[in-house]
């Protein structure tokens, strides 16, 4: 992990949002291809739940949840977010209105995103991206 992925973990919003902004915008909006298009993003996604399901500090939340649906949603979303040709119109806040989601809950799993893309050798551009696009949505997850 480098410093910047430290402090992203440290503080998922405030700083993801920072850090997003001294990443220099590039002439494509999209960093779809960084992240292996669709089969990248799968692999990632397939990395990242895997980080979740070992995670004792969240894992527990994911106790009664179908996992290859939240899989192939996270795929699409992700997709979604980083420029791919992937409809998305899920409601995160409905998804996750009753499940008591905390602070720490959030940034565990914001530091087995990290973990997933460093393994999947993702550019810190790309991360940095998607890092503050998921930080975007904390106040829709965080219930208390
Ligand atoms: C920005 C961060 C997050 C994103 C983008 C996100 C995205 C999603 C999506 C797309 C689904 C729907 C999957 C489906 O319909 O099968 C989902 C479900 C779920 N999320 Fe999140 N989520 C986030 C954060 C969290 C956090 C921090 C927790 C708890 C630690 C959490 C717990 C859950 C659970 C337990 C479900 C399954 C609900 C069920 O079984 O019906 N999510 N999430």
């Amino acid at each position: 992990m480098n410093k910047l992925h430290v402090a992203l973990v440290a503080s998922a919003i405030a700083v993801a949002i920072g850090a997003a902004t001294v990443v220099p915008a590039r002439a494509a909006t999209s960093y779809y291809q960084d992240f292996g298009g669709k089969p990248g993003i799968t692999v990632l996604i397939d990395q990242f739940v895997g980080n979740v399901a070992a995670d004792k500090r969240i894992n527990f939340y994911f106790a009664h949840t179908n996992i290859p649906a939240l899989k192939a949603a996270l795929v699409e979303q992700v997709c979604n977010l980083e420029g791919g040709p992937c409809p998305f119109a899920m409601s995160m806040p409905k998804i996750h209105k009753h499940m008591g989601v905390t602070q720490n809950a959030f940034n565990a799993l914001a530091e087995d995103m990290i973990r997933a893309m460093d393994h999947e050798q993702i550019s810190t551009a790309a991360q940095n991206n998607l890092l503050a696009k998921l930080a975007a949505m904390e106040p829709q997850i965080v219930t208390r």
